[in-house]
Parts: C-alpha cells; sequence; structure tokens
C-alpha cells in the first residue's frame, strides 16, 4: 500500500483504478474549464501569516454547523453517481464522514437511496434536493428524507438548467450510461472496481427510479431527466419547498449577495457559496473570491459556508479564516473513495484534518471557532472591483 500524505495521492490511485468515463466525470469543469481551475488556484493566492512563540498546545478543530456538532467544520456534500465511482459509494463514504464526526450529504441524483443510508447508518445525515418541477415528487422526496431522519435539507437553487461537460458528452456518461466497445475495454481493465459492481445491486439511481412518476426502470431514465429539472424556478418556487421541509434547511449554489438576501428571506438556515465545483456556470468568479461580498450581505445574519477547490486543510483555514462557518469537500473525498472505499474516504478526511490543525498552530491560533482574518494576508482587489 502506497504511502498516502495528501489529497493527490489519493486522486492519482483514484485515476488509475476507475473507469476513465467516472473518472472524468468528476475530474471536469464546464466548457473551457476556467472556473473548475480557479476555484483550486484562487486558494494559493492568499498567504497564511506565520506567528511563533505563542501557546499552540490543547488545540481544537471541533465546531458546529446549523447547530450540529462536527470534528471539524468540513463536510461531505453531494456528489451524484458516487455509487458509480465504487460499488455502494455513498454508504461507504456516510459511514466513514459518521465515523469521524463529520456531515454527510446525500445527493438526489445518487446510487444508494436515502432509505438504504439510513439503514447503514445511525448518524442522520443531510439531503440534497434538486430542484424539479414535479411537486409531488418533491414533497414525497421530502417526506422520505423525514422519515430516514435527516437533520437538514440542502436545496442546490444553481441546476435549472445543465452546464455542458465536453468529456461527459464524449464518453457518453449520460442517465443510463450509453455504453462504447472502447468504455467497456476500460472497465474491464479495472478489475477491483468491476468486482465491486458485480457485488452489488446498487447501480442505478436510487431515489428515482421506482419513485418518480413513469422511471420503473432504469431505460426510462434518460427521457425523465430531460424533462425534469424546472427551467421556470423562481425564489416563490423555493419558498413552496420551504413549506414542504419544516426542518433546518441550507441552499446551495449563491455567488451573488442579493441571491444570498434572498435565501435568507425564504428562512434558509444557511447558505452555502458555491459555483458546483465549476460544473455550471464557467467565467464565473471562484467561490473563495465570492466569499467576502456575500459575508458582508449576510454574514451577521445566517451561516455562510463554502465549497468549491477545496483541496487541503490549509484551504479550509483560509475559508474559514475568512469568515465561513463551514466547508465541504466534494471531488477530494470521491478521490478517496474510488481510491480505497470507505478506508479512503476516511484517509481524505485525516490528511485535512491533520492539514487543518497543523497549519492553524503555525498560524499562532489553538481553537477553529475563534479564526479570524488577521491570520490571512489576502492580496488588494482579491474580490476585484468589477463595474
Ligand atoms: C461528480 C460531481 C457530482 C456532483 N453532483 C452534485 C449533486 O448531485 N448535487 C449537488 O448539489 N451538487 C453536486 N455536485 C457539486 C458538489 O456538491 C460541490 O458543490 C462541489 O463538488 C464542490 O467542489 P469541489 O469538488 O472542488 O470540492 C457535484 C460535484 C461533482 C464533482
Amino acid at each position: 500500500m502506497p504511502v498516502i500524505t495528501c489529497i493527490e495521492d489519493l486522486r492519482r490511485i483514484y485515476e488509475r483504478r476507475t473507469p476513465r468515463m467516472f473518472y472524468d466525470y468528476v475530474e471536469t469543469g464546464s466548457w473551457t474549464e476556467q472556473t473548475f481551475r480557479e476555484n483550486t488556484c484562487d486558494f494559493q493566492d492568499i498567504y497564511l501569516r506565520q506567528r511563533v512563540a505563542v501557546d499552540m498546545s490543547g488545540r481544537t478543530t471541533a465546531s458546529t454547523m446549523i447547530g450540529e456538532e462536527v470534528a471539524m467544520p468540513v463536510a461531505l456534500a453531494p456528489v451524484g453517481l458516487t455509487g458509480m465511482q465504487c460499488a455502494d459509494g455513498e454508504i461507504k463514504a456516510a459511514r466513514a464522514a459518521e465515523k469521524f464526526g463529520v456531515p454527510f450529504t446525500l445527493s438526489t441524483m445518487s446510487i444508494c437511496s436515502i432509505e438504504d443510508v439510513a439503514a447503514h447508518t445511525s448518524r442522520p445525515f443531510w439531503m440534497q434536493v434538486y430542484t424539479l418541477k414535479d411537486s409531488d415528487f418533491m414533497q414525497r422526496l421530502f417526506d422520505r428524507a423525514r422519515e430516514a431522519k435527516c437533520s437538514a435539507a440542502m436545496i442546490t437553487v444553481d441546476l435549472q438548467v445543465l452546464g455542458q461537460r465536453h468529456k461527459d458528452l464524449k464518453n457518453g456518461l449520460s442517465a443510463p450510461p450509453k455504453l462504447t466497445a472502447k468504455s467497456v475495454a476500460d472497465m474491464m481493465t479495472k478489475v477491483q472496481w468491476g468486482l465491486g459492481m458485480l457485488g452489488t445491486k446498487r447501480r442505478f439511481f436510487g431515489n428515482i427510479v421506482g419513485h418518480a412518476k413513469g422511471v420503473t426502470d432504469p431505460s426510462s431514465l434518460s427521457s425523465w431527466t430531460a424533462e425534469a429539472f424546472d427551467e421556470a424556478l423562481d425564489w416563490d418556487r423555493i419558498r413552496e419547498f420551504r413549506k414542504m421541509w419544516d426542518g433546518k434547511l441550507i441552499i446551495k449554489g449563491i455567488m451573488d449577495p442579493r441571491d444570498a438576501r434572498e435565501a435568507l428571506n425564504v428562512g434558509a438556515d444557511a447558505i452555502i457559496v458555491s459555483n458546483h465545483g465549476g460544473r455550471q456556470l464557467d467565467g464565473a468568479l471562484s467561490a473563495i473570491r465570492a466569499l467576502p461580498a456575500i459575508l458582508d450581505a449576510v454574514g451577521d445574519k445566517i451561516e455562510v459556508h463554502l465549497d468549491s477547490g477545496i483541496r487541503s486543510g490549509q484551504d479550509v483555514l483560509k475559508a474559514l479564516a475568512m469568515g465561513a462557518r463551514g466547508t465541504y469537500i466534494g471531488r477530494a473525498f470521491v478521490y478517496g473513495l474510488g481510491a480505497m472505499g470507505e478506508e479512503g474516504v476516511t484517509k481524505a478526511l485525516e490528511v485535512i484534518h491533520k492539514e487543518l490543525d497543523v497549519s492553524m498552530a503555525l498560524c499562532g491560533r489553538q481553537d477553529v471557532k475563534t479564526l479570524d482574518r488577521d491570520i490571512l494576508m489576502i492580496p488588494k482587489g482579491f474580490e476585484g472591483d468589477w463595474t
């Protein structure tokens, strides 16, 4: 077993072990991938201020996100098709998160169903909800999340229409995937992945097939997905969803202060500054650059979280010091999952935790809850002075 010291180590193993079609699905942004790239690169423009001879003992990374205790403010983001990266992927990732003491978010487009994940975990997880036209399906999804004791719903608002990812079109990655001789030949070389997939019954969208009207088997999925997303979504429709769910609510995909204020008015408990990991609007600002203006607008009234581009504990430290109350990792945990299953997700969390803890110490701080901008050196104009 190779020595794993960073998230990039996990990505490399993941790339070797996973069919190209599913690796490309993750390691891709929309169109030119500018936003996908800048999400990670822009973290490097922020510097950390080293302090010395400060008591660095008794440190803690424990905090809360929407009132829930977390071992560190780093949750697992919702990632569709996680169960195709590794057999039973959502269950494995949820179990790793539970053992580590951080929240897991299940995607609407997951392979393992809400009920299945609930049956294999004991810590309540968070349910991500896409904004679909079918109100009955939406009501039922919230009801199922409630019955499964999910402790929060997360409505993703940045996917009314789908950004284009060139590789997915070329690879035939659709719902269900269009298999070609080339992709089947590639899959046959990924032995561990293939054995896992042969050994599980969970291979289709568990929250959709058998639940959405007219989707009784995987072959009817593509026509359903083409129709299902609500292009006409507006804040009134989001208010209707708010009425369907009386628990904690997180609104995901906010990149503008005006939208942050709307989310506040809807009665959300938290918002996530996110550009969907650079998979939707190519040319959008990176999430870390968008964060300060949103904090200025609503930071004292609602919990502001951030995702998109986090690949290390230092990135987490920068986001928290800037003012985010919580963060999420998407690709970073998927790399771990595809590389080594549940153990790999645990490894990803351990790597990030250690980087966060030690870097916080080297900035002269002991408590993740009291971080502030004093530990950061942010270049002038970082957030932009746009006309
Ligand atoms: C392969 C993949 C699938 C995703 N699927 C979903 C999804 O089903 N629902 C959702 O709200 N966000 C989805 N996202 C976005 C993530 O929740 C998160 O915003 C993003 O991954 C954060 O960026 P990062 O991967 O750089 O950490 C997906 C991201 C990836 C990479």
